[in-house]
């Protein structure tokens, strides 16, 4: 894109401001900033006026789990489906590693944090484990791993993992893949710079991975390999249990387009995402959207009827997947802390929100397809988020967990 084109995108959007420095960059430097505004989509910007405002939900309704009892009851019958599955190659695994983990605050990727005790035991270093589990219980069989990282932490992800040897996974059977970004802006729609030649950018939120990954060409790799099924899960909880042959076959068995690992939530008002019925359709309601009369409904049984939480651990049929991606995913505005450079050109990383990112979601993936299965796992043996440096979900409260479940540290 040339200087002239730049500006007539930028002037159209309102974001003049993009060039400021423009006269003192060096020749790559301006290189890269009219590149950046060349992939930048400046449209999202428009969302910003709907930061806090209702986004218009449907009509919800319970969706019922399939509960640890009735799992245990046919356990052998869906391990055999799922191994069986697995050796054939059809199922593949996505570790959703582009996030920022600004909640954690480490600078490095969230999986290089070490949560070692006595030794270091890294949190890529959990997840892979969790795998080669997998692949034990399939007698051997080495499933795709995709791992979705970010322009923002590629190549330290890449490095940690090769000067550790992918910490016993075969490399041939790693794909790495960029996920997109999206402008970040102050309150009015005026996008952040992080540098004098670079546009504050982050990833496009947990649904921003199969776009991603079609972008990145990969499409041709599942039909080459002959994958059916993907299971995503997110990279910051330790016990994540990785296309177990129980959920596989118990997803594949039920004929659905998804299957959805939940928790029983531990109090009707726990902060997280539940798995519901949206106008018919398979949808997560957030916590701050259940409303009282919801948090008091009872099943059929006398239990609370909204009462499965989703921990990011999902098993998606990629052809369902395939179809719905002809269609836009909504955007959703979330207020977060967006580190910038000030009039003076200093870079400035806020205690505070300051504006605006911009993502897709996966519950509206999952809202987009006909089918999805909430498949209930035992909290304690499969739920141990890293999200903050300490109290609720954090390094602390995993570590314990971790102990719970005869892990060393
Ligand atoms: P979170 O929603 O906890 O976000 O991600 P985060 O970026 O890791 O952390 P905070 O909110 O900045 O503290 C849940 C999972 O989804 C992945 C994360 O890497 C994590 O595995 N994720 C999230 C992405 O891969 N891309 C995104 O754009 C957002």
């Amino acid at each position: 894109m040339t200087f002239d084109e730049a500006k007539a995108k930028l002037e159209k959007y309102g974001q003049l401001h993009v060039l400021k420095y423009y006269d003192e960059l060096t020749d790559s430097q301006r290189q890269e900033l009219l590149t950046q505004i060349d992939e930048t989509d400046f449209e999202v910007l428009k969302n910003c006026a709907n930061l806090g405002k209702s986004e218009g939900r449907g009509q919800f309704a319970p969706l019922a789990a399939m509960q640890v009892s009735e799992i245990e009851a046919k356990k052998d019958e869906f391990t055999r489906a799922g191994v069986k599955a697995l050796k054939e190659g059809k199922i593949a695994a996505c570790l959703l590693a582009g996030g920022m983990g600004t909640r954690l605050g480490s600078d490095n990727p969230k999986g290089m944090y070490d949560i070692g005790l006595t030794k270091p035991v890294y949190i890529f270093q959990r997840i892979i484990e969790n795998l080669l589990d997998t692949v034990k219980q399939a007698e051997g069989s080495y499933i795709r791993l995709f791992i979705m990282t970010s322009e923002k932490n590629n190549d330290a992800t890449i490095a940690f993992l090769k000067e550790h040897d992918f910490f016993g996974y075969p490399q041939d059977k790693i794909t790495f893949f960029k996920q997109e970004m999206a402008p970040a802006s102050d309150y009015d729609g005026k996008v952040y710079m992080e540098g004098k030649s670079r546009i504050s950018t982050s990833p496009n939120g947990n649904a921003g991975w199969y776009s991603s990954m079609l972008k990145a060409g990969l499409r041709d790799l599942i039909l080459k390999e002959g994958i059916e099924w993907i299971d995503i899960f997110a990279v910051d909880n330790v016990l994540q249990r990785i296309a177990d042959p129980c959920f596989v076959g118990a997803t594949l068995t039920a004929g659905v387009d998804c299957g959805a690992k939940v928790v029983r939530k531990s109090a009707p008002d726990e902060k997280v995402g539940v798995m519901c019925l949206e106008d018919g359709k398979p949808s997560i309601v957030e916590y701050y959207e259940l409303s009282q009369e919801m948090m008091d409904a009872k099943d059929a049984n006398g239990d609370p009827a909204y009462n499965y939480g989703v921990i990011l651990n999902y098993m998606f049929n990629e052809k369902a997947l395939f179809e719905i991606a002809k269609k836009e995913l909504p955007l959703h505005v979330v207020e977060k802390k967006i580190p910038y450079i000030d009039e003076n050109a200093e870079l400035v990383k806020p205690e505070a929100p300051n504006g605006c990112k911009f993502e897709q979601l996966v519950l509206d993936m999952i809202h987009m397809l006909d089918s999805c299965l909430p498949y209930e796992v035992v909290r304690e043996h499969e739920f141990a988020p890293i999200k903050n440096k300490e109290g609720v979900d954090s390094v602390e409260s995993a570590r314990e967990l971790c102990k719970k479940n005869g892990i060393e540290l």
